[in-house]
């Protein structure tokens, strides 16, 4: 088959939005956001999913710029596999996607109206209310004048269309209304986007990676957020800090723990919830989803990542790899199975690589220690 991989490098988006930067930001004396590329692949990553993805097929490379469009019309690729999230607004994830159906081009994983609605906390969290799926209560407030006068602390405030935990920072947990005001006033600032100011949980984290279509889910090994592990006195919250500062190759966190120490009781309510939550959604092929326990010990959704970070080296502790490598699939294995599944959803033959795309413990002689 022949596959173009469309991916946002770093190189590449800072290429692409220089002079929106350089305009916009600094003709106001302002510095952008230090995480501003937080999202985006490095080149690690781009060349582990292409390295991957050659063991079968023909793997075109292609920039999620503004070229994006004109390269895959011209390559006509049979599928495209989509790791491209973009970088500005809350639709940034669904450009792809979109050009895809434009072309009428085969591509993995969720569609524009999911992927936007995930990106966009408050939309995802609206729908799940909707159909009783438990998450924090929230509200979105985009103006400090809008904060309502009573509001029972603490809160968390995120930016409302964020990932990689940009913007959440061992000081977006908030106990009265200034320290809410001045976090409202910085995301604005910063990210340039309202908060979602949400009820903040206290109990147990998890998070979970799925593959395939429902009702055929695999819902891979729960991976924990073991908050003891932090550094002295910090907040309980898997942070900015936590992810990309305290956790480093050389010193990695001990924050994980896969398969978590569950009783039989909670692993089925947290599946059970994960399952609703995809179905509803209308998850594709493969998601990572942040789970946390309220005061009762109930499975909350966090918030949903249908396009899941996949950093190929195990000490960066992605957690969908991480999961995935819990329940036997190396890396290579992983990003093939997510192939099959987009196959299977187009009618498209997954023949030879079916087989390769299962989990080393039931294809002996595969390994399951690929990049680590
Ligand atoms: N309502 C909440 N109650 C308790 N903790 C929360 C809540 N919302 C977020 N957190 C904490 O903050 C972390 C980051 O929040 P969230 O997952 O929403 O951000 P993100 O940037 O989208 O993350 P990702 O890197 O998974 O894309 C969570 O892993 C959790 O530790
Ligand atoms: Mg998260």
């Amino acid at each position: 088959m022949k596959i173009a991989l469309l991916f946002s490098s770093k190189r590449g988006m800072a290429r692409a939005l220089a002079p929106f930067l350089f305009e916009d930001r600094v003709e106001e004396g302002e510095e952008p956001p230090p995480d501003l590329l937080a999202e985006c692949d490095s080149d690690e990553t781009i060349t582990a999913v292409q390295q991957a993805l050659q063991k079968f097929h023909q793997v075109i490379m292609i920039e999620s710029d503004e070229q994006a469009y004109l390269r895959l019309m011209e390559e006509k690729p049979d599928l495209v596999f989509n790791i491209a999230e973009r970088l500005f607004g809350p639709n940034r994830e669904s450009h792809i996607p979109t050009i895809c159906e434009m072309l009428n081009i085969p591509y993995t994983g969720s569609d524009p109206l999911t992927l936007a609605i995930c990106l966009d906390k408050s939309r995802a969290k609206e729908i799940l209310s909707y159909h009783r799926i438990p998450n924090p209560d929230f509200r979105v407030i985009e103006n400090p004048d809008d904060i309502p006068a009573r509001l029972k602390y603490p809160l968390i405030v995120k930016p409302l269309y964020e990932g990689s935990s940009k913007g959440i920072k061992d000081n977006s947990v908030v106990n009265n209304r200034r320290e809410l005001k001045a976090k409202i006033v910085e995301i604005k600032k910063l990210y340039d986007q309202p908060a979602i100011v949400e009820k903040f949980l206290t109990g147990r984290e998890f998070t979970v990676g799925v593959l395939g279509n429902y009702p055929d889910l695999e819902i891979l090994p729960i991976v924990e957020i073991d908050h003891s592990q932090l550094p002295a006195g910090a907040r309980p919250i898997y942070s900015y800090e936590a992810k990309w500062v305290w956790d480093t190759p050389d010193r990695p966190l001990e924050i994980f723990c896969c398969p978590a120490d569950l009783s039989e009781e909670l692993k089925n309510a947290i599946e059970k919830v994960i399952r609703d939550t995809c179905r509803l959604l209308r998850i594709r092929d493969w998601a990572r989803i942040d789970v946390r326990l309220d005061e009762r010990g109930v499975p909350n959704i966090l918030e949903i990542n249908p396009l899941p970070g996949i950093l190929p080296n195990p000490e960066e502790n992605s957690c969908l790899p991480k999961a995935a490598r819990a329940a036997g699939y190396s890396y290579d294995q992983l990003i093939n199975r997510v192939v099959c599944e987009a196959c299977r959803r187009y009618g498209l033959s997954v023949e030879p690589y079916r087989e390769y795309s299962r989990p080393a413990a039931v294809m002996p002689g595969l390994g399951g220690t690929d990049g680590r």
